[in-house]
Order: C-alpha cells, then structure tokens, then sequence
C-alpha cells in the first residue's frame, strides 16, 4: 500500500494502515529524509503495539513497485493571499507528477485520492492516471457523514453507533447532509430533532473542516480523515462491499454528467463497484446537483 505525502493525513495514514496490518506500507514524500524517519519511527511502534506491517519511506516512486491501492494525501493547504483557483493550480500540478509518478510502477493500483480540493483532483488523477473510472475514487464522504453522525448523536445523547446517515455532493459549503434518510436505529431524526435544530447541524457540518481549523490555527483535520481513507482502503482491499459515500465519476445518475461527486458507492476489490441511487428529496437533490455544476466549474479551472 502506498501513502504519498508523509505530512499530518499521510503519516497517520500509514500508522493505522500498519496497525490494521492491512499490508506492507511505503510512504513517499518530497522532503528528503522525513518519509524514511517517519517509517523507521512506526516500524519501531511495531514490536511495542504487536504489528508486522513492514514501513518503508522514500523520496521516489520506485518502491512502489506491485503496489495494490495508493492513499494521495499530497498537497498544500491554502496560505493567506491565495484564492481558490491558486490552490487548484498548484495542487493540480502536485497531483498530476504524483500520478504519473505513481502510474510509472504501479499501474495496477487503485487510487484513494485525499488531497484538496477533493472533487477536482479525483478530476485530475483519472485523466492523469488513465485508469478505468472504478479505480479512481476520492475521499470526503466518509469523514463529512463521520462528521454528521458525530454532531446528531450529540445532540442527541447517544452512541454515533446508532447514528445511520450520509452525506453526499462535493466537499466544501456546498456538500449536502441528508435529512431525509438519517436516522438512529431506524428511526428517522426528523422525528428525534426539530427541524431548526437538525438545520444547525446540518450547517455545523458543512463546516466542520473549518471549525477545526479556526481551533488548530496551524493545519487542518488529521485523525478522522486518515481513519476515513484507511475504512475506504479496507473496503478494497478486504473486498468487503461497504456502501460508502465516495466521490466518483458520474454518468447520468442524479441527472449529473461527467463529474466528480461524493455519491453512494459499494466499495470492493473492484473499487467503486456500483453507485447507488437512492431516492432524494426535491431540496436535497437540488442541492446535490447545484454542488456538483460548483465542482464542474472546477473541472473546467484545472482540464
Ligand atoms: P501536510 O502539509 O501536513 O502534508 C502534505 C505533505 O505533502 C507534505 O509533507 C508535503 O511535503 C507533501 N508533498 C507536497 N508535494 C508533494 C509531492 N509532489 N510529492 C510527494 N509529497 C508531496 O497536509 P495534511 O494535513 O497531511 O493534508 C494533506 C492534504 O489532504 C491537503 O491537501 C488537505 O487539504 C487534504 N485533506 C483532505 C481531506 C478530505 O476530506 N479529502 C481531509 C483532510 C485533509
Ligand atoms: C477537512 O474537511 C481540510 O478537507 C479538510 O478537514
């Protein structure tokens, strides 16, 4: 398994992979000397936690050699002064010597795409990659619903075990929260929260990337979204057929075209092996449609 980019997502990344033993781990970053530190670092962490996973780091693509899926958590976040389309520049350049990377010693593998802006560099990767669309998928849904489910069961004084709920669209303000189908052991939330209430989760949630933000001050979210990535890799390379919400291309369903957008997905040894389409409320389908002419918009930015 391949981790590119060794920084907060990427390093975390590698450590729940190795301690899940889901397969021997290769880290890659640009930085000489941080991926091979870090690796030793978890490898050591090895004999203490009871994992064999074997961690390696590297500066080049070369160990990646028969490599069966790869976590993209290259990238650099937004700094002061930079707009939108600065980021989707500079990371769509990252991602496209990335993949090509990648491409030239594994092409066989699945690709996890983590980095941001999400939808547009799933957007990037495929046409980089010329992989089969299936094999390209991109991880926002799972940490935005982790997000939601953790917010309800909250509010609601119960265990987010309980909490069934999804979020779908691209991720940013824009991402669409499902009201009509949470619910908490098959009773639906609506019916738990008022719908002042359940809106203020809603909107708690399109932010939730920002609001740990605003706390670190330096960086952004690591923990859940390396436990996210890691469930979507599980899911993969276990063929274990979870119904994730996982940005995928989209050709036709939800009356969307040619777009990368966190939809219903059965993830397996096949990657995305069917998206599902389930029935939306008219605001809820709206929205998911307005969210994905946003991520279009993006496409056209970087094609
Ligand atoms: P970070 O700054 O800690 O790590 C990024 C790493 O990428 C750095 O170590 C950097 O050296 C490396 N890098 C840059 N260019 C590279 C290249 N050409 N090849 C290999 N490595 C390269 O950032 P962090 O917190 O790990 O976040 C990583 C990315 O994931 C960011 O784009 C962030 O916005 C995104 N992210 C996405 C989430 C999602 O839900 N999809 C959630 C959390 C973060
Ligand atoms: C998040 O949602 C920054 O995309 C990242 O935490």
């Amino acid at each position: 398994i391949g981790v590119i980019g060794g920084g907060f997502v990427g390093s975390t990344t590698a450590q729940r992979l190795a301690e899940k033993e889901l397969g021997d781990v290769v880290l890659v970053d640009i930085v000489e000397g941080m991926p091979q530190g870090k690796a030793l670092d978890l490898s050591q962490a090895g004999p203490v936690c009871g994992y064999d996973s074997c961690v390696t780091g590297a500066n080049d693509y070369a160990s990646l050699a028969g490599a069966d899926l790869v976590i993209i958590t290259a990238g650099m976040p937004r700094k002061p002064g930079m707009d939108r389309s600065d980021l989707l520049k500079i990371n769509g350049e990252i991602q496209q010597k990335v993949v090509s990377g990648i491409m030239e010693y594994a092409p066989e593998a699945t690709l996890v795409i983590v980095s941001n802006p999400l939808d547009v560099m799933c957007f990037v990767a495929h046409q980089v990659s010329g992989l089969p669309k299936n094999k390209v998928v991109g991880m926002a849904g799972v940490l935005d619903t982790a997000r939601y489910r953790t917010f309800i069961a909250m509010e609601l004084g119960c265990s987010h075990k309980d909490i069934q709920a999804m979020v779908l669209g691209g991720h940013g303000d824009s991402m669409v929260p499902l009201t009509s189908t949470a619910s908490v052991s098959g009773i639906p939330v609506q019916q738990l929260i008022s719908p002042e209430r359940l809106e203020e989760l809603v909107h708690r949630t399109r932010h939730g990337g920002a609001e740990i933000v605003n706390l670190l001050k330096t960086g952004s979210a690591y923990f859940a979204p390396s436990a996210s990535a890691v469930a979507m890799a599980e899911s993969i390379l276990l063929d274990q057929k979870r119904v994730l919400p996982c940005c995928s291309l989209l050709d036709g369903q939800y009356g969307i075209d040619d777009t990368w957008v966190g939809v219903p997905a059965v993830l397996g040894a096949n990657g995305v092996e069917k998206i599902l389409e389930v029935e939306l409320n008219k605001t809820e389908l709206d929205a998911l449609q307005s969210s994905a002419s946003s991520v279009h918009e993006g496409q056209g930015e970087v094609a």
